[in-house]
């Protein structure tokens, strides 16, 4: 898990993130909040945070953050979250671990029945128009992550919008560690639908970072959803 941490640092993503929560205090619901660097940094700005991922390995990093008894950590999915938020985020791609409409749906209603009023969701997926798995193909000899000389991503398989893939991390010392995740890219006119269908009638799109418009080249789409 600290793995996790050195591979995914502070981004222009982040800086996105605690810029949308804005500087009155907030209440936030982190999802899928992995090691909690996101969600430190919106209690650390003085928002209510409550923070909940499904890993407990995860979570026992977040515990251990500098301030992370700032934020109400929960073991667990989304529908055992109580409480009433006015803004809702699942960052670092998580989103993409939803792997059908059907699951999706009931996570996005989920994540609806617990914003207050004039709440609103956000969360990023990766555009697949831009086929970044094609790019995970090349190893990545010679990256330090953690005391790891080199770290790839292999057994890249591709089967309609699912991309499953073998992540490596070999240590100096000659032990390995690969883990099999599967991901699913999602086009933007799949997520709207099913966003509209929870009840997310107004959406924001962004194609990246900087708050640009969907292109057919965005590496992103970034949604902020909300409703009436
Ligand atoms: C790529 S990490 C992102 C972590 C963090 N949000 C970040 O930006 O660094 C994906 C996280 O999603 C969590 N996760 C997996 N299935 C989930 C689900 N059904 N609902 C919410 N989170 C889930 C994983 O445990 C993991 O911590």
């Amino acid at each position: 898990m600290a793995l996790y941490d050195m591979e995914n640092p502070w981004g222009p993503d982040s800086d996105f993130y605690l810029a949308l929560a804005g500087r009155p205090a907030l209440a936030i619901l982190d999802i899928g909040c992995g090691t909690g660097m996101m969600a430190t940094a919106f209690a650390r700005q003085g928002h209510a945070v409550t923070a909940v991922d499904p890993a407990a390995a995860m979570l026992d990093v977040a515990r251990s953050r500098p301030q992370g008894q700032l934020v109400r950590w929960v073991h667990g999915l989304v529908g055992e979250v109580q409480g009433s938020f006015d803004l809702a985020v699942m960052t670092g791609h998580a989103f993409q671990v939803l792997l059908d409409d059907e699951t999706t749906l009931a996570f996005l209603r989920a994540v609806k029945q617990r914003l207050s009023p004039g709440g609103r969701f956000a969360f990023e997926t990766r555009n697949p128009d831009a086929r970044i798995w094609e790019e995970w193909a090349k190893p990545l000899v010679g990256s330090s992550v953690a005391g790891a000389t080199e770290t790839a991503h292999v057994d890249i398989e591709k089967q309609g919008e699912l991309v499953s893939f073998r992540s490596i991390y070999r240590f100096d010392d000659g032990t390995e560690i690969s883990s099999r995740s599967t991901l699913r890219f999602a086009s933007q006119a799949t997520i709207s639908a099913l966003a509209e269908k929870a009840g997310f009638s107004r959406q924001i799109w962004y194609g990246d970072w900087d708050r640009q418009p969907v292109e057919a080249g965005s590496r992103e789409l970034i949604l902020v959803a909300g409703f009436a």
